[in-house]
């Protein structure tokens, strides 16, 4: 039901026009029923009344009335459907940019102003004007979180936008909505909205680089081919593009985009052997490395907040 109880202005008004033309829809239905129960009623066959009726030719008053009756609902759907269109599709100048990127199977999220990079899980202002743009890195995504009350192809090559203001804050699951290989299903999205306060101080940890530490787990990261795909900004060799951005890693609440809940438990499993827990992910096991390795490596992950 959440689709009907959008929380952005642009959703709301594809919502609107649902209604509108749910009801206009409804009442032609009662209309044909209607006038169908009552012919069957009065010109049905009865009992003794074996003649043939007598042939109807033309009736120009009914024919202009079924002809301009439906042509007019036409033309007052579609300007609708045009208003309707227009609002959502409307640039909205200034407004803060998001580029969100599809990969198999997560969601890179890109914060061009305030040089944020995340993954899966992402912060939005309300009342703030959003111009989100889609991006795919293989093959086609779709952006669905139901309550901003439509969705968006991610296409390769291509750049989709969405303007979006959200109106009220909270917690949004979303999830790919077009089948994109076998972890189609583990695609999966949360968008917290939350007053510009707060999306600030979030953005503004989110872009802090880390400061190196020294630790071993820091060093086993260095040391293996994690940081051949996956970046950590401040980290020396950390550089990688390929997996998600591993900055404020600890910060999220799920691996996998969904798959497991993000605790050291399963960050052990998953770095072990990621393919027992997300069969088709594109990130190989590291079984070579030994337990007390392993134990570091997670801890200094999970220590990246
Ligand atoms: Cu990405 Cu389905």
């Amino acid at each position: 039901m959440e689709s009907f109880d959008p929380v952005t202005r642009q959703g709301l008004s594809i919502t609107n026009l649902f209604w509108v033309e749910l009801v206009i829809s409804g009442l032609l239905l009662v209309l044909v029923i209607g006038v169908m129960i009552v012919a069957l009623r009065r010109f049905g066959h009865r009992p003794g009344d074996d003649e043939d009726p007598p042939p109807v030719h033309g009736n120009p008053r009914l024919e202009v009335l079924w002809t301009a009756t439906p042509a007019a609902t036409l033309v007052i759907m579609f300007v609708l459907v045009i208003g309707t269109m227009r609002t959502v599709d409307a640039e909205q100048p200034g407004a803060m940019r998001v580029v969100v990127t599809g990969h198999q199977w997560w969601w890179q999220y890109t914060f061009p102003d305030q040089q944020v990079i995340t993954a899966n899980e992402v912060h939005l202002p309300v009342g703030t004007a959003l111009q989100i743009s889609l991006q795919s890195s293989d093959v086609i995504h779709s952006f669905h979180v139901p309550q901003f009350g439509w969705m968006q192809d991610l296409v390769p090559g291509k750049t989709n936008t969405m303007w979006v203001t959200l109106d009220r804050p909270g917690t949004y699951d979303g999830t790919c909505n077009q089948y994109c290989g076998l972890q189609h299903a583990w695609m999966r999205l949360r968008v917290v909205a939350e007053s510009p306060d707060q999306f600030n101080a979030w953005a503004a940890q989110q872009a802090a680089p880390v400061s190196v530490s020294g630790a071993h787990g820091e060093q086993v990261f260095q040391q293996n081919t994690c940081v051949a795909c996956h970046m950590i900004r401040g980290l020396p060799g950390a550089t990688g593009t390929v997996g998600p951005d591993l900055t404020h890693l600890g910060s999220r609440a799920t691996l996998g985009a969904g798959v497991v809940d993000n605790t050291p438990e399963q960050l052990r499993a998953w770095i072990s052997n990621p393919q027992a827990i997300k069969p088709g992910v594109l990130m190989p096991a590291f079984s070579s490395i030994s337990a007390s390795d392993l134990n570091d490596l997670v801890a200094y992950l999970e220590s990246l907040k």
